[in-house]
């Protein structure tokens, strides 16, 4: 019954030139030290991705702590667990920002998705289905830090974009996140964003110095994605409940998202979209 429904509804999916269906890319935007900046990229990011004629989800997966909602200036009447409980479709609960760039609180629900029966997991994929065909990208919004819920999210998914600042405590922590990454898999893509760096010239130094050292001592690469200098408009903005690409589009900050947001398209290949059922069957093994 599932699968007649899961078959028919890809018949239905738009399609490349090869017949091959394309799911949505899956980022979990995350850090090792708390409070540099994760959920200002998210937002922006997202913003930026959409101009550019992508349609982005950002879903918080940091216990709907995230703020991404007061940021972006909108207020969520239901998160995730409204969905598991079978209240609400995730049509229903999700919210539109900006350039239409879609948001899901996710509350606690994200990780209640690790223990659901198998009832459960059926009802919820055919709910995914529908996302993956409304959206190309999806952005999750990570807590901070070494954690099994938060590893699990980021094996999951196709890519990790890893933020941390100039600051030694939060290179050291990036680093050990990074580490933990490479260890579940070899492979992972990790992209390194350096945030609230003083110069181009310091972004530029911490980045050679991260990849050298992740190259050396865990045999595995990280791509460069870029930096953002720190701007005072930043915290602007967020005072003002309006990310900062759209408050402040000329500000130092918005320009290096720009770059950001060029460097990571240049870098996406259509191969690398997963889309959600294969990010829920990863999310569930364990
Ligand atoms: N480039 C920047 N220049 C100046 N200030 C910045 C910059 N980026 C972020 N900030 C400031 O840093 C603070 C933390 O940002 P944010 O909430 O995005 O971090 P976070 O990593 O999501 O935190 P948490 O780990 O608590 O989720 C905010 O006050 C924000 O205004
Ligand atoms: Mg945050």
């Amino acid at each position: 019954m599932l699968r007649n429904y899961i078959n028919g509804r890809r018949r239905e999916d738009k399609q490349d030139e090869s017949g091959q269906k394309k799911g949505a890319k899956i980022i979990s935007v995350t850090s090792g030290k708390g409070g540099v900046g994760k959920t200002n990229f998210t937002v922006n990011f997202a913003i930026e991705l959409a101009k550019r004629g992508n349609k982005v989800l950002i879903i918080d997966a940091d216990f709907g702590l995230s703020n991404i909602d007061v940021i972006m200036g909108i207020i969520p009447k239901y998160d995730l667990s409204y969905v598991l409980r079978r209240e609400k479709h995730l049509a229903e609960i999700m919210n539109e920002g900006p350039f239409g760039v879609k948001f899901i609180s996710g509350g606690s629900g994200v990780y209640d998705l690790l223990s659901l029966d198998r009832e459960d997991i059926e009802y919820f994929l055919n709910e995914l289905l529908y996302l993956d065909n409304i959206v190309d990208t999806i952005i999750f919004d990570t807590g901070a830090g070494i954690n099994e819920n938060n590893i699990q999210l980021i094996r999951s998914s196709n890519e990790v974009i890893l933020v941390t600042t100039t600051e030694p405590t939060a290179i050291v922590d990036a680093y050990a996140l990074a580490k933990t990454v490479f260890r579940n898999d070899t492979g992972a893509k990790i992209r390194l964003v350096i945030n609230k760096a003083d110069s181009a010239g310091e972004a530029r130094r911490i980045t050679d110095n991260f990849s050298s050292v992740t190259n050396s001592y865990l045999n595995a690469g990280i791509e460069e994605l870029g930096y953002i200098l720190e701007d005072a408009n930043v915290s602007r903005a967020v005072k003002m409940q309006k990310p900062f690409v759209m408050s402040f589009p000329n500000t130092t900050a918005s320009k290096n998202m720009a770059n950001i947001t060029t460097r990571f398209l240049n870098l996406s290949t259509e191969n690398d979209r997963f889309g959600l059922k294969s990010f829920f069957q990863k999310m569930l093994k364990r």
